[in-house]
């Protein structure tokens, strides 16, 4: 396992890849919190968010990288033990280990990738009542990426160009 990560830490840094230090792995996803009125929400991919809102779908397919991020993690999936893919899954998927989030690549390939509700939390209170803004995070801070992102390369990047880059 340690092996394993400094193996991949090295490659990723040799290629000059990497924005974060892998720590201990924990199955629980970094994600969002959203507003108080919303947190019974659970997710639903970012598919459902596509007719509503399809500006941002749009550039967030064309541009981010969290649009296939799941692609990433298929790549080395085969030399991984299901413990260390389960520890992929925290940062590359849409809310692994939290209600109707993901599970499985089979189970739910809507949430395969790093979708809208890493940034904005749980959507389906939401998209239910038709798209009431009371129900979603919409003012985000350094600390809504720092479980993902490595906390020092998301300050030097300055936030703020890195919160529209990853974004839409
Ligand atoms: C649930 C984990 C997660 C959270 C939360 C998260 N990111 Fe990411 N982000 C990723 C992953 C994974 C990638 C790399 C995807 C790949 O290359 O396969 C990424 C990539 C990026 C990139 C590279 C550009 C691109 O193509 O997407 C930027 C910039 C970025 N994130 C910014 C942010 C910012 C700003 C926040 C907070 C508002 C944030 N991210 C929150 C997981 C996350
Ligand atoms: C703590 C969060 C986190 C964990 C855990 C994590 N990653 Fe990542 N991964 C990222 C981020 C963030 C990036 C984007 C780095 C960048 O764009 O500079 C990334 C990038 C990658 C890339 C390069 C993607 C590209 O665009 O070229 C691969 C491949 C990858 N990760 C695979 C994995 C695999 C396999 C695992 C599990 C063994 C894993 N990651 C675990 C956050 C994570
Ligand atoms: C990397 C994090 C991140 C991801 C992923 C992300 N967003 Fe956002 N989103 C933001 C940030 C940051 C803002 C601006 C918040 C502010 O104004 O302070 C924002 C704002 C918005 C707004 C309000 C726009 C406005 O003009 O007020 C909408 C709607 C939105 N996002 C929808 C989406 C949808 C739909 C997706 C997926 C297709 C998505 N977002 C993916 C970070 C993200
Ligand atoms: C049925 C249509 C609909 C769907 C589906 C929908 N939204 Fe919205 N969304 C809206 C409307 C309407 C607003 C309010 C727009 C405004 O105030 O300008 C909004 C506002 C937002 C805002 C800004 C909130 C604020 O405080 O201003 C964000 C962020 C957002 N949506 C994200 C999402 C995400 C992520 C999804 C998918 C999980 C999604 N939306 C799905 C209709 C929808």
């Amino acid at each position: 396992m340690a092996v394993l990560w400094r193996a991949f830490l090295s490659t990723c840094l040799t290629a000059g890849l990497c924005l974060w230090i892998p720590g201990p792995v924990s199955a629980q996803t970094p994600a969002a919190t959203p507003p108080a009125a919303a947190k019974d929400a659970s997710y639903v991919g970012s598919a459902a968010c596509k007719d509503c809102h399809a500006k941002e779908y749009a550039s967030y397919s064309r541009y981010s990288k969290k649009a296939h991020s799941s692609e990433s993690v298929k790549i080395m999936a085969k030399k991984l033990t299901p413990e260390e893919l389960a520890g992929c899954f925290a940062c590359h998927t849409t809310g692994y280990g939290k209600p109707g989030g993901f599970v499985s690549f089979e189970q739910t390939p809507a949430l395969a990738n790093a979708g809208c509700e890493v940034c904005h939390g749980p959507g389906s209170a939401h998209v239910d009542a038709g798209g009431d803004p009371a129900l979603i995070k919409n003012k985000l801070a350094m600390a809504d990426c720092e479980g993902c992102h490595n906390a020092e390369r998301v300050r030097n990047f300055n936030f703020k160009p890195m919160l529209f880059a990853g974004a839409h």
